[in-house]
């Protein structure tokens, strides 16, 4: 099973570290699944313009392959102006309505403070329900203190989430395998 993380800041750090630590929490629990994060700040995803996905530059063919050949998915975003980045809105817009369809999508976001917790359960969980994706009942949320100066997480709580959804998405995902096959 491959499970895809990506981080959707082409700012900071946190989002990365953040989907890092969920990826190395799912292969300590079980190392036969096989990772890769994507940080859209590797790719120039181009603006969706309405023309078919072939006809966009190579790096966005490629990121929204990748996308589409992952068994299950986590993903992470900073929070910007009371919503998710744009250049994950973007990506996700490139994307089939069946893009999640008996997948797993995590979701992760961090933000400068603790007001946004819910933007995730608001503004991003409606998107992948649209692709038909499985939200766990379990997310992460960080804010500025629950990292140090140099982007470690410090906040037990977070950590314990990462462990927690990083569980709940490779038996969601077994389960939904299993009934598949
Ligand atoms: C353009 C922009 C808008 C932001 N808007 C918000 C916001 O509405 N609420 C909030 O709590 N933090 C906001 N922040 C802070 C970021 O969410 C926060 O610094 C986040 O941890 C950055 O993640 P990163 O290190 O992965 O880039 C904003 C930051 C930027 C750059």
């Amino acid at each position: 099973m491959k499970l895809i993380g990506i981080s959707g800041s082409l700012v900071g750090w946190k989002t990365n570290v953040l989907i890092h630590e969920v990826l190395t929490a799912a292969k300590t629990y079980d190392e036969n699944i096989e990772t890769e994060l994507i940080d859209l700040r590797d790719y120039d995803v181009e603006f969706v313009q309405g023309s078919p996905l072939a006809y966009y530059n190579e790096d966005t063919f490629k990121v929204v392959n990748k996308i589409l050949s992952a068994d299950f998915l986590v993903i992470g975003s900073p929070i910007y102006q009371a919503s998710i980045s744009g250049a994950l809105k973007n990506l996700l817009d490139h994307l089939p309505i069946d893009a999640f369809k008996g997948k797993v999508t995590g979701m992760v976001t961090t933000a400068g403070s603790a007001n946004h917790f819910l933007v995730s359960e608001y503004q991003l969980k409606p998107i992948l329900s649209y692709f038909k994706g499985i939200v766990p009942t379990t997310s992460v949320f960080s804010n500025d203190d629950s990292f140090n100066e140099v982007n470690e997480i410090i906040d037990p709580n977070v950590s314990d989430r990462i462990q927690k959804l990083a569980e709940e998405m490779i038996h969601l995902q077994k389960g939904l395998n299993g009934k598949n096959s």
